[in-house]
């Protein structure tokens, strides 16, 4: 059994150091490793990576992150993936990566992800220059993502987005704005693998639980969703647990 531990939208800044620290100190006793499915800033400075570097830095687990559109707000991604990986923090994008746990392979792939919406009610790759740039965007990120965690060798698969997969997870948000908090592009993606969870944030007033059309299960770990320091999943038996320590919201 495989015990990760989750949390997306923590919007770190100066302001936020230390809500979730204490939290993040007994992870060792509940998670082998912890995902961070984006927006760890509030608009994507290289002084809030540090915060976020602080926060999150050196913990007793391993921490694999992937940006959120909010880490891109500064036009600055590489230099937020610069600090948070000086802190030991792995950051994918459109990449993966293989952690061994009590001899069991844990693979990740992460990709921040794009919106377009779902099936029947999303973008095509039609008309101005502009759609197809949003559409195309969402394409490639797509396609590189069902590439990778393909290409991973492991026993347990594990996607990790900052948009969504699956609207089931958006249930709560306006419909209105689904087509910009994710694309079923990314489901396929992660349908075409032997993925056992798919975890993701972006959709604050989203809901926790969903399930892609292949039957991943798919998890909306947005921290204003699951108002807690993190959840833990528990992987190799169908079991789902929640990590004990609240923290306030962080928006
Ligand atoms: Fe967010
Ligand atoms: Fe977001």
């Amino acid at each position: 059994m495989i015990r990760v531990a989750a949390v997306g939208d923590v919007h770190v800044d100066a302001d936020v150091v230390g809500r979730y620290r204490p939290a993040l100190e007994q992870l060792g006793d509940c998670a082998d490793v912890l995902l961070l499915a984006g927006d760890l800033t509030r608009h994507g400075t290289v002084a809030e990576a540090k915060c976020v570097a602080t926060e999150f830095g050196g913990l007793p687990v391993p921490v694999v992150a992937v940006l959120g559109n909010h880490d891109y707000h500064s036009d600055q991604p590489a230099e937020v993936t610069a600090v948070l990986e000086d802190a030991g923090i792995t950051v994918l994008e459109c990449s993966g990566t293989v952690l061994t746990v009590g001899g069991t392979r844990l693979g990740i792939a992460g990709a921040k992800g794009f919106g377009g919406g779902f099936a029947g009610r999303c973008a095509s790759d039609f008309g101005e220059p502009e759609t197809k740039a949003f559409i195309r965007t969402t394409q490639r990120i797509a396609e590189c993502l069902g590439t990778t965690l393909r290409s991973l060798e492991c026993d347990v698969l594990v996607a990790l987005t900052h948009y969504a997969p699956v609207p089931d997870t958006l249930a709560g948000e306006p419909l209105e704005i689904y087509p910009f908090l994710g694309s079923y592009l990314l489901g396929q993606a992660i349908d075409s693998a032997p993925t056992a969870l798919a975890v993701h944030g972006h959709a604050h007033a989203g809901t926790e639980r969903g399930i892609t059309p292949g039957g991943v299960r798919v998890r909306n770990v947005a921290h204003p969703v699951i108002k807690q320091a993190y959840s833990v999943f528990h992987l190799g038996e169908q079991l789902e647990t929640k990590a004990l320590s609240a923290t306030g919201s962080a928006r």
